[in-house]
């Protein structure tokens, strides 16, 4: 006991999230530190508040993201404490006609938005993550009714085709076709059929694709570029993210393993390799467009994990390309690990010594004071995603319990009155303007 104690004191003031990872417990311990600070930004769960909402600054699409990290911790490392508080997010914010259109977000919620969650939806499905009761929406069809919506918006009018940034005409981004909004359709269609076989969702994955490549969003070299202007249809944004990147990777992942195709095999070669010239320097992931400036924002600041959890999918989907992504999905996670070693004045309300920073580059990994839920998400995927790499696809040690058939245990009751959202009040996400073209994160 005493001496438990005293390690414990130890580990806290020494700081830093310090993992063994040749050992999946000590990967799970270090993990579940890394969660439980991420969780302290969240407070969906608590009277008063509105699940599924996270406090400003955070959009709402990155609740979607959060639920989508928590489902990936889950899944490999088998701790179910933050199940109840996922399935009771994700269901508040389905809206009335069960697609994430929440009353509360319509007005400013774009294409990516309402895509993000669908794909927190098709994770949860995919996974044999704990279904609803009988009454409620059952994932695998909340993610086919956002599918369905966003067919509905496919725009052949203008660029020959694509989604545009935006739902409304009224939101600044409308005259935007961006690779988010039609990445996030494009791996949701492709994740569809890997689950149904049902060609409608492989005919319009690759029907998405190939507009990305004619649009000349996804260039011959796969690198996949920020979105095109409606107004000619060729002044392209050639910004980077990760996050795009990544949704076409994993999409693409899932097609090849549906189909063996060697046109999707050609797509996942180019992709990967795409990824590491864009977004991996000396080993290391780094948000190209912005962490070198220091000029990343809130919502960009959480791609990375996106990154992270593509090509952990990617090497389950398509195993030929484990050897690769594997080791370096093993640097990043030693990266980022070393990088959770922040005690910030406020904002972080975790293990004291244990909040991540953003940027994981750099010989020595250090916390750069840069801290939220886009960091903790991040660095949490990258240590998880090791965990998948004892055996093919499998964790070593205790394994979630998969498809159970039941229903989760009953959310907490929270009592919402009023409170707020603000972060919807507050409009739009961040718009930035860049060479004269108006592009989104989102
Ligand atoms: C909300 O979830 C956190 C875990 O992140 C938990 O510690 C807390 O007790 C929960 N609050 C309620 C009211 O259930
Ligand atoms: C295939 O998916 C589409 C789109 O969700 C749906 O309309 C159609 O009924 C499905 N077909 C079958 C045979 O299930
Ligand atoms: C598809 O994915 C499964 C699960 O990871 C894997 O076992 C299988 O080998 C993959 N199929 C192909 C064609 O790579
Ligand atoms: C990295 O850490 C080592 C040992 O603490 C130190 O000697 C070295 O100067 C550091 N390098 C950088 C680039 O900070
Ligand atoms: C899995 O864990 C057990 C017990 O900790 C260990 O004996 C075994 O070698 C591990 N297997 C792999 C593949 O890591
Ligand atoms: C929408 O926002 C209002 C006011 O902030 C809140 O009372 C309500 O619970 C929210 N509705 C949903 C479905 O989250």
């Amino acid at each position: 006991m005493k001496s438990a104690l005293a390690l414990a004191f130890l580990g806290a003031s020494a700081g830093a999230v310090k993992v063994d990872f040749t050992s999946d417990a000590s990967i799970k311990d270090g993990a579940s530190t890394i969660a439980y600070g991420l969780m302290k930004y969240y407070n969906g769960n608590e009277t008063g508040q509105i699940p599924g909402n996270l406090p400003q600054p955070y959009f709402w699409w990155e609740t979607g993201a959060l639920f989508t990290a928590l489902i990936d911790y889950w899944v490999k490392t088998g701790d179910d404490s933050y199940n109840s508080l996922t399935s009771q997010g994700l269901l508040q914010q389905v809206g009335g006609d069960n697609n994430f259109m929440p009353a509360n977000q319509t007005k400013t919620e774009g294409n990516d938005d309402q895509g993000i969650w669908a794909l927190a939806a098709i994770a949860a499905a995919e996974s044999g993550f704990p279904s609803p009761s009988k009454d409620e929406p059952q994932w695998q069809d909340l993610a086919v009714n956002v599918f369905n919506d966003l067919v509905q918006r496919w725009d052949t009018k203008n660029c020959d085709g694509g989604l545009r940034w935006q739902i409304f005409t009224f939101n600044a981004g409308y005259d935007f076709k961006n690779s988010a909004s039609n990445g996030v359709f494009f791996d949701l269609a492709a994740r569809l059929y890997l689950q149904t076989k049902n060609t409608t969702y492989s005919d319009w994955a690759s029907k998405i694709f190939s507009w990305e490549q004619d649009a000349g969003l996804i260039t011959d070299t796969y690198q996949v570029l920020e979105g095109v202007s409606t107004e000619n249809c060729k002044n392209i944004d050639k910004t980077q993210t990760s996050l795009s990147a990544s949704l076409f990777l994993h999409g693409s992942a899932a097609l090849y393993n549906a189909t063996t195709s060697s046109q999707w095999k050609t797509r996942v070669d180019g992709l990967l390799k795409g990824v590491q010239e864009a977004f991996v320097s000396n080993g290391i992931f780094v948000e190209v467009s912005c962490e070198t400036v220091k000029t990343c924002s809130t919502d960009s600041q959480a791609f990375k994990g996106f990154l992270v959890r593509s090509l952990g999918e990617t090497a389950q989907l398509a195993p030929y390309t484990g050897a690769t992504i594997q080791p370096i999905l093993l640097t990043n996670a030693k990266a980022a690990a070393k990088a959770c070693s922040g005690s910030p004045a406020k904002g972080f309300a975790g293990q004291a010594g244990t909040a991540c920073g953003f940027s994981w580059a750099g010989s020595n990994s250090t916390f750069d004071g840069l801290t939220g839920v886009g960091e903790q998400m991040n660095a949490l995927s990258a240590v998880v995603s090791t965990l998948t790499l004892n055996a093919e696809g499998q964790t070593n040690g205790t394994s979630p319990d998969k498809p159970s058939g039941t229903s989760p245990s009953s959310p907490a009751t929270t009592t919402p009155k009023g409170a707020g959202n603000r972060v919807a009040a507050d409009g739009m996400a961040a718009l930035v303007v860049l060479g004269g073209i108006l592009y989104g994160l989102l």
